[in-house]
């Protein structure tokens, strides 16, 4: 990969940015509905099985993260498969679980968020 491409979809709920990168190796995507403009949901982390634990993923994710701070974004959430190395991934990169048991998996899966760091001064001038 030497570079992620930015993709950006407006929908009847809100809109949704989705990241590729340029050899289509590995993906991720936020949401962000109308309703709540303030958050985004982490969607489609996705690497491709023969480019798994180089570090990929945790890549994508910073970007994601990042992309989310230029969009003034507070907060982002996910939902992570219980059972999982995920949710242990998830935590390592900052993430706190606030839902068990996602009623919309039924239950399958925990729901995470995570604070963004608010901009600078520098960055807010
Ligand atoms: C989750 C996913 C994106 C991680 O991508 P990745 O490029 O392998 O992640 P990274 O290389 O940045 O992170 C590797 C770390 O994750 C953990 N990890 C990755 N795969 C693991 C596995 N199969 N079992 C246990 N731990 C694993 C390890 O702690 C590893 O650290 P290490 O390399 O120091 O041992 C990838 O596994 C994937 O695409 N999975 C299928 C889709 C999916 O479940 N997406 C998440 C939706 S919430």
């Amino acid at each position: 990969m030497t570079k992620i491409i930015t993709h950006a979809n407006l929908w009847w709920w809100g809109k949704s940015y989705t990241f590729i990168s340029d050899d289509g190796m590995a993906t991720i995507e936020i949401a962000i509905s109308d309703e709540r403009p303030d958050l985004g949901e982490l969607r489609s982390l996705m690497v491709h099985e023969s480019a798994r634990q180089k570090g990929i993923g945790t890549t994508m994710l910073r970007f994601a993260e990042h992309k989310a701070n230029e969009l003034k974004l507070e907060q982002l959430c996910l939902n992570a498969r219980k059972g999982t190395f995920l949710i242990d991934w998830y935590r390592r990169h900052g993430y706190e679980i606030y839902d068990e048991n996602c009623e919309y998996s039924n239950g399958q899966t925990v729901g995470m968020y995570k604070n963004l760091e608010p901009p600078t001064e520098e960055e807010k001038a």
